[in-house]
């Protein structure tokens, strides 16, 4: 009998993300890990192949980041990919290795979502990456992808890189990548089930301390500035509840603190420069 994990009545959302430009190993690995969890019960897992999808260059004209991401220029399958993120408890991204890092493909998707990191909406939902490779260079990106991750609002849940040569392999060999896919899959399930919030490091706490300071200092007109002002980031200790120690607490407030200093010299300056300019050209 399958036991269903109700959260607020209703079976807790998956969502996988097959980064790689083809149905190969990669596809194969979150195939795996998606029966994973089906057996473990509770859990109701959706699919997007994002080769199969439009999502165009972005061009870095900055009019997400500046402007909102309603202004960015692409007309494409961008906000089908946000919306179903938006409905999952939890984010499987599965890549191959390809250079050192994530493909062309999915790079292109985390450009188009820059604005995320400007104004994380993933809090309460939990990330776990998924790399494929033939050698080397699999916990890079998955690091890679958590870091980005975390910046999205994410919690972390430990990913899982796996080396499949293609073509024929021992069946010693494949048992191996099976439990590792299995236990990552495990592990994802008990995240999800516990609702396992990851607690900022120290580095992350300044981060967001630094950024929301900053933005206090910016225009009232300012996207960012009003997207943290309706979230009460500005009073807030971290982007989402969560108990910081003593010391992060402390570090918190420093940041802050120098983050305004930073501010109003910089505003000082400004106001130094514009009164020069002024003064010398009443004197020409
Ligand atoms: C263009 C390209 C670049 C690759 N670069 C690396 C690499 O830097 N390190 C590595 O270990 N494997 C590398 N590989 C091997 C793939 O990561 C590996 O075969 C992966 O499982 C392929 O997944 P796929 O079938 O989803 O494409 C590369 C493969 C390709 C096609």
């Amino acid at each position: 009998m399958i036991v269903q994990i109700k959260k607020g009545g209703a079976v807790m959302k998956i969502l996988i993300i097959s980064g790689s430009p083809r149905k190969g190993e990669t596809h194969k690995a979150a195939q795996f890990v998606d029966e994973k969890l089906k057996k473990i019960g509770g859990f109701e897992v959706d699919w997007l192949i994002l080769k199969d999808l439009n999502i165009k260059p972005c061009i870095g004209c900055f009019a997400c980041l500046n402007k909102g991401e309603n202004k960015c220029p692409m007309k494409d399958d961008r906000d089908i990919i946000v919306d179903k993120m938006k409905q999952a408890d939890g984010l499987i991204i599965a890549v191959p290795n390809y250079s050192l890092q994530v493909p062309a493909l999915t790079k292109n998707l985390l450009d188009r979502l820059a604005y995320i990191f400007h104004r994380p909406s993933m809090q309460g939902k939990i990330f776990m990456g998924l790399v494929t490779q033939g050698v080397y260079g699999g916990g890079n990106i998955l690091k890679y992808l958590n870091e980005a991750m975390r910046f999205w609002g994410f919690s972390i849940s430990k990913g899982v890189s796996v080396t499949v040569v293609p073509g024929f392999r021992l069946p010693q060999v494949q048992k191996k990548i099976e439990a590792a896919l299995e236990k990552a899959a495990g592990r994802f399930a008990k995240a999800l089930k516990e609702k396992k919030v990851t607690v900022p490091s120290l580095k992350e706490v300044a981060i967001f301390r630094l950024a929301r300071t900053g933005m206090k200092n910016m225009d009232k007109t300012s996207v960012d500035r009003q997207y943290y002002e309706s979230k009460g980031w500005f009073t807030s200790k971290y982007y989402y509840d969560v108990r910081l120690g003593p010391f992060k607490s402390l570090v918190g407030w420093l940041m802050d603190r120098f983050a305004q200093h930073m501010a109003d010299k910089s505003k000082r300056e400004l106001e130094a420069y514009q009164h020069k300019n002024v003064t010398e050209s009443k004197v020409l």
